[in-house]
């Protein structure tokens, strides 16, 4: 367990530094990274990401530490529990043990209500602490009930897939769909701790492991080069095989920790997502179009790699970008099994209207994150129809 554990006894508890710690004992590249996991006061403050690999093992020790007193609601996607039974099962969870169908389909006001029903029925109050065990739906969804359990109580996440890893386990963004959209009804309640134990990721499918590189390819845009390295190397490495998932375990600890490093730094500085939390959005606002004019059959990650390709293209066309930059995004994309092309794209017009329903637009019209070049966004609300126009046909299957 950490040397230094954090005593993070609910939402009361006072700030401390934040720390991310392998509770291994080990020592390595994470634990000296992990002045990078937030800075200064800021909405993370005080909590706790622990990468430890089979951490999970020991989950019902590791929340006592951190959680004195609290009694711990597991509320786990099903599928996982199924699949990792046999290291989750017999920690002494016994009622306090609430399996869930997590589909997307499901993330609704009423499953909340009736997850919340569960809790209550097993003896919740608001000294109890919740975690969520599995993807982005279960740590949205169980993420929204804990800030509203009895007017809020903590929540650790234990994300399971790559996308919850890399991605929505941090940034205290939780909620539910509704019939109109995704994500329109939620709450702002940041977890109080992270395990992120990579092993959950072996039995993870591939359509999964795109849909997280997807965002773990965003970060690397949106970072300063090393991530983007990191990747290109290893593409460099299996080629002539090509890459196959699950990634071996040196490369998922990287990318995994280099991302959420990412992203915590621009939630502390932006945690209400109106300045450069929004760079964030890099290639999601054609990807959030493209996946409901699919009528979200289109995987997020093809969605959002797609996407990444038209805000490159748009920088081309403005005379902002190097070209350069393109033909790296393609390379890194293809290796990682990311689509470059989609039927989709054809109609522009459709596409659009959809872009506009985006609950993302600015005041001043759509937002687009346009990348200058690894490392350098901008975000851009004077983009015209006919710039979006001629950038859409670098994704339409006929064009080069
Ligand atoms: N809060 C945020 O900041 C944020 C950011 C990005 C995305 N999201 C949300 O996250 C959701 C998508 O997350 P997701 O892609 O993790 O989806 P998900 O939770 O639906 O998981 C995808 C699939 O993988 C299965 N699964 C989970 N862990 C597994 C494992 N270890 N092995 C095998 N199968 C496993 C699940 O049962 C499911 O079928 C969306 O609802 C999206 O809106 C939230
Ligand atoms: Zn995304």
């Amino acid at each position: 367990m950490p040397d230094n554990p954090t005593p993070l006894a609910g939402c009361d508890a006072p700030p401390l530094n934040p720390v991310a710690t392998r509770p291994d004992g080990q020592g390595n590249a994470l634990e000296t990274k992990a002045g990078s996991i937030g800075t200064g006061q800021s909405p993370l403050d005080g909590f706790h990401v622990t990468f430890a690999p089979h951490g999970a093992r020991s989950l019902a020790v590791w929340l006592q530490e951190h959680f004195p007193g609290r009694h711990p609601y597991i509320f786990v996607d099903q599928r996982v529990a199924s699949l990792w039974g046999e290291i989750l099962d017999g920690q002494g969870f016994g009622d306090a043990w609430i399996p869930w169908d997590a589909r997307e389909d499901r993330k609704r006001l009423d499953t909340v209500e009736h997850l919340a029903r569960a809790a209550l029925s097993r003896g919740a109050d608001r000294h109890s602490v919740f975690v969520a065990i599995g993807g982005g739906v279960t740590g949205d969804v169980v993420g929204f009930l804990a800030s509203i359990f009895m007017r809020g109580v903590p929540v650790v996440q234990v994300p399971t897939t790559l996308l919850a890893q890399v991605d929505s386990c941090l940034g205290g963004k939780t909620g539910v769909d509704l019939p109109e959209g995704k994500n329109l009804l939620g709450t702002f309640h940041h977890p109080q701790a992270i395990l992120v134990d990579a092993v959950f990721l072996k039995t993870l499918p591939a359509k999964e492991w795109q849909n997280g590189m997807a965002e773990v390819i965003k970060s690397a845009l949106l970072d300063d080069g090393d991530l983007m390295e990191t990747l290109e190397s290893f593409a460099q490495e299996t080629k002539g095989q090509g890459i196959s998932y699950p990634l071996p375990h040196k490369m998922i600890e990287p990318i995994v920790f280099q991302s959420l490093s990412l992203k915590a730094r621009h939630v502390a500085t932006d945690e209400k997502d109106f300045g450069v939390r929004q760079f964030l959005n890099l290639g999601h606002t054609a990807g959030h179009g493209l996946e409901a004019l699919s009528g979200y059959a289109l995987p997020h990650g093809h969605a959002v790699a797609l996407g990444m390709r038209v805000a490159v293209q748009m920088g081309i066309l403005m005379g902002l970008t190097n070209p350069d930059l393109a033909r790296r995004l393609d390379r890194i994309l293809e290796a990682y099994q990311l689509p470059l092309k989609t039927l989709l794209a054809k109609d522009a017009n459709a596409l659009l209207r959809h872009i506009q329903h985006d609950k993302k637009k600015g005041t001043g019209g759509l937002t687009w994150i346009v990348p200058r070049d690894v490392g350098r966004m901008e975000r851009r609300t004077d983009i015209s129809d006919k710039i979006f126009r001629d950038a859409l046909r670098v994704i339409q299957p006929n064009e080069t």
